[in-house]
């Protein structure tokens, strides 16, 4: 079993880098099936998530090509197969390999999806969404078969505007014939880089960041160069650990649009970061304030940064109150942090935090990606050494994460146990 260890309170010092979006890679990859020929993309986080995908793609006959950062991919021996629970359970985003083997051949046959255990993740909106643009399912226990005989345009209401379900339902519509029109889309910023992609492959897609995206379908698409946006979670999380530890500490190669929501909360809890065009400089203060936090779909409080917010929220001054509003369990990092010396109560979908509290180091688990993320950054402000188990969550997302914290300053590594 892997472990990080980490040794506390090493203040940072130095610049981090953000690479590409973890979920906007995981998009753009399957997507990247529905055109012909070969597609570039740069900017590819090298995490095990990626893996996962290329060996989806390798297992449907795609010559995949990877060089630093780079991914070629090769759809000219496409073959559309069933795809196992091996190659799916790894992660959510591999039903976008559903979408994208329907809409190129209006016939997919794939074992459901895995993921984060953060909730009950189900999937009806996008089988809702299939459902509208032609096609029938039939669900066997462990896999769906998908079919249409002609895929059609039509207007899609989206119950909530699921991030997943935007990207499956914009996936198929691009090859469908006619126009397609997604209401309650979602607007995160990884749907635009999606959107983008797609329209230099010769999609026609407008309204992508609104509520409201328009597609009209076309008969095929051609592959492109397209370079991934920075990831924001990454960002945000490091720019967390600069507040608690940083000593002019640069976060470098972002979109201070996307972190906004993020900023704006440090700022107001008095950390002192200054926002340049593609980087931030983030200086830790020790008079940290409480502060309320409900997350919200973009442009609110992402979800995947509630876990990181809550430890930073552990050092604050005063009662602060964390609402997760997307998923019902995203809170598994809870009682680490209170063995860790936190003083946090779960009522439902809230938590209670008082702060400051002083934490100490202690055998941890990540549970998940973001929950490994929150014992992360509790760990590098504790006294003494913190073990955190099952790291494989973290590795999921978080590219040369040992490499980059050590290259500030921080004393962090990994150990196989
Ligand atoms: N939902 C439904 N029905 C659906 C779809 C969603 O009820 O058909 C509910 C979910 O149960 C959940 C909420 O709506 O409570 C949000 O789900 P959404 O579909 O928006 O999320 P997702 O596509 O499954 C993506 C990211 C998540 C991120 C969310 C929200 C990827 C691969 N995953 O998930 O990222 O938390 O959007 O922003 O893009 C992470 O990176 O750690 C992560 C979990």
């Amino acid at each position: 079993m892997k472990v990080l260890n980490v040794i506390g309170n090493n203040k940072l010092t130095g610049s981090i880098r953000i690479s590409g979006a973890k979920n906007s890679s995981v998009a753009l990859i399957p997507a990247s099936l529905l055109a012909l020929g070969q597609t570039t993309l740069c900017n590819i986080p090298n995490i095990s998530d990626i893996d996962s995908l290329e060996e989806t793609l390798v297992y449907l006959n795609v010559s995949v090509k990877r060089a630093s950062g780079s991914m070629l991919i090769d759809t000219t021996n496409l073959e559309n197969k069933p795809i196992p629970i091996e190659l799916t359970s790894k992660l959510r985003a591999s039903y976008y390999f559903m979408a994208a083997l329907l809409g190129r051949f209006g016939y997919v046959k794939m074992a459901k999806p895995g993921g984060c255990q953060i909730g009950a993740r189900p999937i009806d909106q996008t089988l809702k969404a299939f459902r509208l643009l032609g096609a029938e399912i039939i669900e066997e226990k462990d896999a769906y078969i998908i079919k249409a005989s002609a895929l059609k345009g039509n207007v899609i209401p989206l119950d909530m505007p699921s991030v997943g379900a935007t990207i499956n339902a914009l996936i198929v519509a691009t090859l469908a014939e006619g126009e397609t029109i997604i209401e309650n889309a979602a607007r995160e910023p990884e749907i635009t880089d999606l959107v983008l992609m797609l329209n230099k492959m010769g999609a026609k897609i407008t309204g992508e960041g609104s509520s409201t995206i328009k597609i009209i379908g076309v008969s095929k698409l051609i592959g492109c160069n397209h370079d991934v946006i920075p990831d924001r979670i990454e960002a945000g999380t490091y720019t967390i650990i600069g507040a608690l530890l940083g000593n002019y500490l640069k976060i470098d190669n972002i979109i201070p649009e996307h972190i906004k929501s993020l900023t704006d909360e440090l700022e107001k809890m008095g950390v002192n970061i200054e926002i340049h065009s593609d980087y931030l400089i983030v200086d830790s203060s020790n008079k940290l304030m409480a502060n309320d936090i409900n997350t919200l779909q973009y442009p609110g409080f992402p979800t995947d940064l509630q876990q990181p917010m809550v430890a930073l929220l552990t050092k604050a001054s005063g009662i602060s109150h964390v609402t997760e509003n997307i998923y019902e369990n995203r809170f598994m990092n809870v009682p680490y942090l209170n063995e860790m010396g936190a003083n946090i109560t779960i009522d439902g979908r809230t938590l209670t935090i008082t702060g400051p509290t002083n934490l100490h180091g202690a055998v941890v688990k990540a549970t998940d990606l973001r929950a490994g993320a929150s014992l992360l950054i509790a760990s590098l402000v504790a006294d003494g050494k913190t073990q955190i188990q099952d790291i494989n969550h973290l590795l999921r997302g978080y590219e040369e994460i040992v490499e980059k914290l050590t290259n500030v300053g921080a004393k962090i590594e990994i150990e196989e146990i």
